[in-house]
């Protein structure tokens, strides 16, 4: 088939990309080559069997050429910073949400034979988790006050009966409640491509991933997840820098794992006008996370748990993971042990510049950490 990937020359469309020529398909990719993550222009791991159109999704006519002769579009271009879309509000709107618009525009107004289109959601779209009160049940709290965080409560309380609540998977039925620009970006994503594919009749699938990590990973952006800054921040012998009390815990599933599900999200009918979580299944919490980096780099550094918190992030989210699992046969297949391993040993041929401090600084001059 003929495949376009937008944002195919990141982290994760280059994975995705990677396995599509492996199963002999033809792949465009569409990408801007954001400064930010490519510093060096072209990464050296580009799939030389792909065609490449550098350009901004929002450039109309590029955006249209991309399109020519395509049966199935992965949108995976974005930009991804959640603090840094708390203030470059407009550059993450117009990038994301308008960039967004124009690919489904000239999806839907040039000739074009698109016969499935798939997109790269998120959970930053759920807000907080999903929890359990031993009282009340299930329960979606919304985010902490202000005021429990500088009282440095960091657990989660029941919005009904205020006791301490424990997480629990969260499921595609959580509404959603996007805590930053970043987040609201992706919902405007995932919800205009349903809605158009729906109206056009394309089938169109959104995935929601959650934390993903692996080898490509910038270790030069401080914008990005947490195991890439603490990957930089431990081969730079500095120790990783954790946030709250370092229980605060996410759900981390491997890159691999996520282009598999884009590919039974392109198989799959029953994948057709639907949203799916995509991640393990498990949760770590972000010390767990520091402390293993460290020990398997052979470092010893001990994190630095900074009692402190960010601005907008949530305390615990991980994937309930039963739909994907029943509706298309998703199954993640490498264990956090092996996967950081190798996103470990990867970074072995990496330079990594610990940027942390100065995306920190700017933050906090914008009152959005302490
Ligand atoms: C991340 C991604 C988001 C993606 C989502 C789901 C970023 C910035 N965020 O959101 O794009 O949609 O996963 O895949 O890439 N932490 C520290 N020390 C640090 C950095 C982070 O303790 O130096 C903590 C944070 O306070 C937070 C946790 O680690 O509790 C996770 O942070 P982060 O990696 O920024 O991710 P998410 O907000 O979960």
């Amino acid at each position: 088939m003929d495949i376009l990937v937008t944002g195919g020359c990141g982290f994760i469309g280059s994975h995705l990309v990677d396995r599509l020529i492996e199963e002999g398909h033809k792949v465009k990719v569409l990408d801007c080559l954001e400064q930010q993550v490519h510093k060096d222009g072209k990464p050296s791991f580009l799939n030389p069997e792909a065609e490449y159109i550098f350009a901004d999704i929002r450039d109309e006519e590029k955006t249209k050429e991309s399109l020519e002769g395509i049966d199935v579009v992965f949108h995976q271009a974005s930009q991804v910073g959640v603090g840094q879309s708390m203030y470059q509000i407009q550059k993450y709107v117009s990038h994301n949400s308008e960039g967004t618009a124009v690919l489904l525009d000239a999806i839907i107004n040039s000739r074009h034979k698109v016969k499935k289109l798939i997109v790269a959601s998120s959970m930053s779209i759920y807000g907080e988790g999903a929890y359990s009160c031993i009282d009340c049940g299930l329960v979606y709290p919304a985010l902490r006050s202000h005021r429990q965080l500088q009282e440095r409560k960091w657990e989660m309380l029941c919005p009904k009966c205020g006791k301490i609540v424990k997480a629990i998977p969260t499921s595609e039925e959580k509404t959603l409640h996007p805590t930053s620009i970043y987040a609201t970006t992706k919902r405007s994503q995932e919800e205009m491509c349903l809605e158009v594919g729906l109206a056009y009749k394309l089938p169109t699938t959104a995935l929601r991933y959650f934390n993903v990590y692996g080898p490509r990973q910038s270790l030069n952006n401080p914008y990005t997840g947490v195991a890439a800054i603490f990957l930089s921040r431990i081969k730079n012998d500095k120790p990783p820098l954790v946030f709250e009390d370092g229980k605060q815990s996410r759900d981390f599933i491997n890159v691999a794992d996520i282009v598999s599900a884009n590919l039974l999200a392109m198989k799959k009918e029953e994948a057709n006008y639907d949203f799916f979580n995509v991640g393990s299944g498990k949760s770590h919490s972000i010390l767990d996370i520091a402390e293993t980096i460290a020990d398997v780099c052979g470092k010893e550094l001990s994190p630095q748990v900074l009692n402190k918190f960010r601005a907008g992030d949530i305390r615990h989210c991980y994937a309930d993971i039963r739909k994907i699992t029943e509706k298309l046969g998703f199954e993640p297949k490498v264990s956090f042990a092996k996967g950081m391993q190798e996103l470990i040993e990867w970074s072995e041929s990496q330079q990594a510049e610990d940027l942390t401090g100065k995306a920190q600084e700017e933050l906090k001059t914008r009152g959005l950490a302490e």
